[in-house]
């Protein structure tokens, strides 16, 4: 990696992932254009597109540009309708993304919300709720928890029945059935190494952690808020916040601006912020980035949008390509230290959604002066205005 030379692995995967991928590299050759960056994109299969290319969810030729790029921008993998022809294992979600997160040690997920002022119709809160407008950042802890604890699996259980005092015969019934294991489990430098991300990135804000657990019933939960207590002595200038994963799923309905960072477990995360990205008018709306440990001041990440494949809009020209477009300028300000040029992206975004485009997701027909547009026209406007 030269000083403005970047690799690029461009994994756009099945459903919308191609179409919102499009338009993201359509917006990066407008910045290399602008900032004199060289940014080496290399498109491989990956999900569903992999195994129909490669025979594998992540073919080896995939991993390997992987392991020699930069960074990783991914679209989105899984299809709900071929998913379960093939064994779990081998399935996308589990096969591609769970495995790049783990074997690149992508511990901290970092998923902005913001929901615009223009956008404030989308945002299924009254507007009361809404406040000055909500930003909130979600940290969420992405290599353990119940998505990687062993055992995980599922268990063909022979049970006799118990003997029926009233039965002259004693007959004995013998139950099959199947039961599912999937095991929570946080160790104390994986819940520290989370918590200093969250602190850190409290500091760069308002300087609020809200650090999320299910303490009154959850082993993890108590392990959890320790360590994030302990942790906190290091950031004496962030104003740290404890609340239940119930309760907070509620605030962030009855009062969302409260938060500033969230800190979160895997799956409490996982969670979290899908509701936190409806509260941004759109899942469409929500980028995010995947970072492992800062080596010679270089953090190897995977970006992608938070949503999914959504095969229903899939190849209509209908997608939100928004997410995607700001995860790659999430891409340039962690992987590649390029401030200048993902604030650009930022701004080009903000600029198409004050100059009224919509995809169909953010569109309101009370929205004055907002013109529906479709896929490509809204990475159009966003690279027109970079
Ligand atoms: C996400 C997604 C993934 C997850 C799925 C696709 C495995 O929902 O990134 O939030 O659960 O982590
Ligand atoms: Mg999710």
């Amino acid at each position: 990696m030269s000083e403005n030379s970047f690799n690029v692995a461009a994994l756009a995967g099945d459903g919308i992932g191609p179409e919102v991928m499009a338009e993201a590299l359509k917006v990066l050759r407008a910045v290399e254009g602008r900032f004199g960056v060289t940014l080496n994109i290399t498109e491989a299969p990956v999900g569903w597109a992999g195994i129909d290319a490669a025979g594998k969810a992540l073919p080896d030729e995939t991993f390997e540009l992987c392991r020699n790029s930069n960074a990783i921008l991914f679209g989105s993998v899984g299809l709900p309708d071929r998913d379960p022809t093939i064994p779990k294992e081998e399935r996308p979600e589990r096969a591609a993304l769970l495995r790049l997160r783990k074997e690149f040690g992508l511990f901290a997920n970092l998923r902005p919300v913001t929901l615009p002022k223009q956008l404030a119709h989308a945002c299924p809160l009254k507007p009361e709720r809404q406040g000055e407008g909500i930003d909130m950042l979600v940290v969420r802890e992405l290599t353990g928890g119940m998505y990687f604890g062993q055992p995980k699996t599922t268990e063909l259980v022979t049970q006799k029945d118990s003997v029926n005092p009233e039965d002259k015969k004693k007959t004995r019934r013998i139950l099959r059935y199947e039961r599912a294991i999937d095991t929570m489990v946080y160790t104390e430098p994986e819940i520290e190494r989370i918590a200093h991300v969250g602190f850190k990135a409290a500091q760069l804000r308002r300087k609020k952690l809200t650090s999320i657990d299910k303490a009154n019933v959850l082993e993890n939960g108590i392990l959890w808020r320790k360590v994030v207590e302990r942790v906190a002595k290091n950031y004496p200038d962030v104003k740290l916040e404890h609340m239940f994963v119930d309760n907070g799923a509620m605030q962030m309905m009855l009062n969302p601006t409260q938060f500033d960072v969230m800190l979160c477990e895997n799956m409490f995360g996982d969670i979290l912020s899908d509701e936190a990205a409806a509260l941004a008018g759109s899942l469409g709306m929500l980028p995010s980035a995947s970072l492992g440990n800062t080596e010679a001041g270089i953090t190897f990440g995977l970006y992608e949008p938070a949503g999914g494949t959504a095969p229903d809009i899939a190849g209509k020209n209908l997608a939100n390509p928004i997410a995607q477009i700001l995860s790659s300028a999430m891409m340039l300000r962690y992987s590649f230290g390029l401030n200048e040029a993902a604030n650009a992206i930022d701004a080009a975004v903000s600029k198409a959604i004050s100059d009224g485009c919509r995809t169909g997701d953010i569109f309101s027909s009370h929205d004055p002066g907002a013109r529906r547009i479709g896929t490509s026209e809204m990475g159009d406007a966003i690279a027109a205005a970079i």
